[in-house]
C-alpha cells in the first residue's frame, strides 16, 4: 500500500471544528451498523437454499455405490474430491475432503505437527520453541491458532505481489525453528492481493533451515472473484514438487463462502506423503466425515463449472457493496493523503490504512457513532499493529445502502482522528 502523507495538513487542522460538528451530528442519528466480520449476506446464503432439500428420500448413494448415510469414506466421496481437485487445479489423489470447516483442518494440521511431527521431519514440532512467519496484515484466526498453541509469530510484510520474499528467504534460511508460514495466496484477507507467480515460485523453492518447513496455504478465496476474470495463481502443490520440496505445501479451502458458512464442505490438499500421514491421524480422530452433506453439494453444484457459475451470482450481490466502499472513500478521502485503501478483485475485505497511530482512534470514534469495525490491530499477530494504522473493512453482510452510510461515518472518523493528531 502507498505511503500515507497528508497533502494539505494545515487545511485538515483548520477543518477540525467542522469535523467535530459533523461527528456530533452523526452521533445523534443513533446508527447501529456492523462491519466487523466477513460473513455472507442472507441473499448470498439464499442462493444455495435448494441444496437443503436437493436429496430426495431415496437419494443417498454416491456414484461408486457408497451409502452416504453410514460410517466410512475417511477422505471423502470421489465426486466431491473431483470437484475440489478441479477448483484447486490439482489431482483428486492429493485431496482429503473434511468436515464443514477449513479452519478446523488447519488447526488440526498444526496440532498434529506439534504432537507427532510431519513427514521428512525431525520429530514433534512441540518438543522445542517454534516460530511461524505471518504475512501481515493477515487473518486473525491464523494468528489465534499460533497464539493458542504457544507458537511464536514473526510478522512479515506483504506488498501488492504477496509476501516480501527477500526478507522471508533470509529468515527461513537462517532459523531452523521457523517451521511454518501462513499464506492466503488469492484475494488475501484482508488486503486482497493475489501472490504473483514469481513469489509463489520463490516460496516453493526457498531454502529453509528446517527440513520440515510447511506452507499453510489457505486458499479460502480460490473462486471468490468479484470481476469477470480471475486472478491467476500458480498451483502450489505442483510448484513445490517441481522445486524439489513436494511435502512443503498444506493447502486448505472450503465452501463456507460458496454454499453455507459453517455448514459447507472443507478440503485439505497436499503431497502423497502428507495425505497419507494426515489420513493415519484422521483415522484415529473420526470414522468418517459427513458424506450426506458432501452428496448434497455434489447434487446441487454437479461439477466445478457449477461452482463457478454459482460464484458469479455471489459476485453480482457483493460487487455493489465493494463499489460503495470505493466510491465513498474516493469521494470523502480521495486526494487528502489521510488514508489508502485496497480495491480488491475478489475475496471479502477492503483494507484501510490511516495515518500512523490513528487506526484505534478511528475504530473507537466509529463505534461511538454506531458503526462497529473489526478491532484495530486484529490483522496483526497478538493483535498489535506496530504502526496502529490498519483497519479491516468487511462489506459483505449489510445491504449496500448501509455499507454506504457506514463508510461515510468511517471516512469522517478518519478525517477527525487525523485532524486531532495533526493538531497535537
Ligand atoms: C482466510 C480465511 N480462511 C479461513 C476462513 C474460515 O474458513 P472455514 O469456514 O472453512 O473454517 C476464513 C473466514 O473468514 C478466512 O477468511
Amino acid at each position: 500500500m502507498t505511503a500515507i502523507t497528508p497533502t494539505k495538513p494545515q487545511e485538515v487542522v483548520a477543518n477540525l471544528s467542522q469535523y467535530e460538528a459533523s461527528y456530533a451530528a452523526v452521533k445523534q442519528r443513533g446508527l447501529k451498523l456492523d462491519m466487523t466480520r466477513g460473513k455472507p449476506s442472507n441473499e448470498q446464503l439464499d442462493l444455495a437454499n435448494e441444496m437443503i432439500n436437493v436429496l430426495g428420500p431415496s437419494d443417498y448413494k454416491a456414484a461408486d455405490g457408497t451409502d452416504t448415510r453410514n460410517y466410512g469414506g475417511l477422505d471423502g466421496l470421489p465426486e466431491m474430491k473431483a470437484i475440489f481437485a478441479e477448483l484447486l487445479e490439482t489431482s483428486p489423489a492429493n485431496v482429503i475432503v473434511g468436515g464443514a470447516s477449513s479452519l478446523t483442518m488447519m488447526h488440526d494440521a498444526v496440532v498434529r505437527a506439534l504432537l507427532h511431527g510431519v513427514p521428512d521431519g525431525v520429530g514433534p514440532w512441540g518438543r522445542g520453541k517454534i516460530k511461524f512467519l505471518c504475512p501481515s496484515p493477515g487473518y486473525d484466526r491464523h494468528f489465534a491458532i499460533c497464539q493458542h498453541h504457544g507458537i511464536e509469530m514473526i510478522a512479515v510484510d506483504l506488498d501488492k505481489d504477496g509476501p516480501d520474499m527477500a526478507s522471508d528467504e533470509k529468515l527461513v534460511a537462517s532459523d531452523a525453528s521457523i517451521k511454518g508460514m501462513w499464506c492466503v495466496p488469492k484475494y488475501s484477507n484482508p488486503t486482497g492481493e493475489t501472490y504473483a507467480a514469481s513469489v509463489v515460485e520463490r516460496l516453493a523453492a526457498m531454502k529453509t533451515a528446517a527440513p520440515d518447513f510447511r506452507l499453510f496455504w489457505d486458499n479460502a478465496y480460490a473462486v471468490h472473484d468479484l470481476e469477470a476474470t480471475t486472478d491467476p495463481l500458480v498451483e502450489i502443490i505442483a510448484a513445490c514438487a517441481k522445486a524439489g520440496n513436494p511435502n512443503r505445501p498444506l493447502e486448505f479451502a472450503s465452501t463456507s463462502k460458496i454454499s453455507f458458512a459453517g455448514a459447507g464442505v472443507a478440503v485439505m490438499a497436499s503431497s502423497a506423503a502428507n495425505v497419507a500421514d494426515a489420513k493415519k491421524h484422521l483415522g484415529i480422530q473420526t470414522i468418517g466425515p459427513d458424506k450426506v452433506n458432501q452428496l448434497r453439494h455434489v447434487r446441487f453444484f454437479k461439477d466445478a463449472a457449477g461452482v463457478r457459475a454459482h460464484m458469479r451470482k455471489h459476485a453480482a450481490l457483493l460487487r455493489p457493496k465493494f463499489e460503495a466502499v470505493s466510491r465513498i472513500f474516493e469521494r470523502e478521502l480521495g486526494g487528502t493523503g489521510l488514508a489508502a485503501w485496497t480495491k480488491p478483485r475478489g475475496g471479502y475485505f477492503v483494507s484501510l490504512d490511516t495515518l500512523d497511530g490513528c487506526a484505534s482512534e478511528v475504530v473507537k470514534l466509529a463505534d461511538e457513532a454506531g458503526v462497529k469495525l473489526t478491532p484495530a490491530g486484529a490483522t496483526f499477530p497478538l493483535g498489535k499493529d506496530p504502526r496502529n494504522r490498519n483497519i479491516r473493512v468487511a462489506p459483505s453482510l449489510p445491504p449496500a445502502s448501509q455499507v454506504e452510510t457506514a463508510m461515510e461515518v468511517v471516512a469522517l472518523c478518519v478525517k477527525l482522528a487525523s485532524a486531532r493528531k495533526l493538531k497535537a
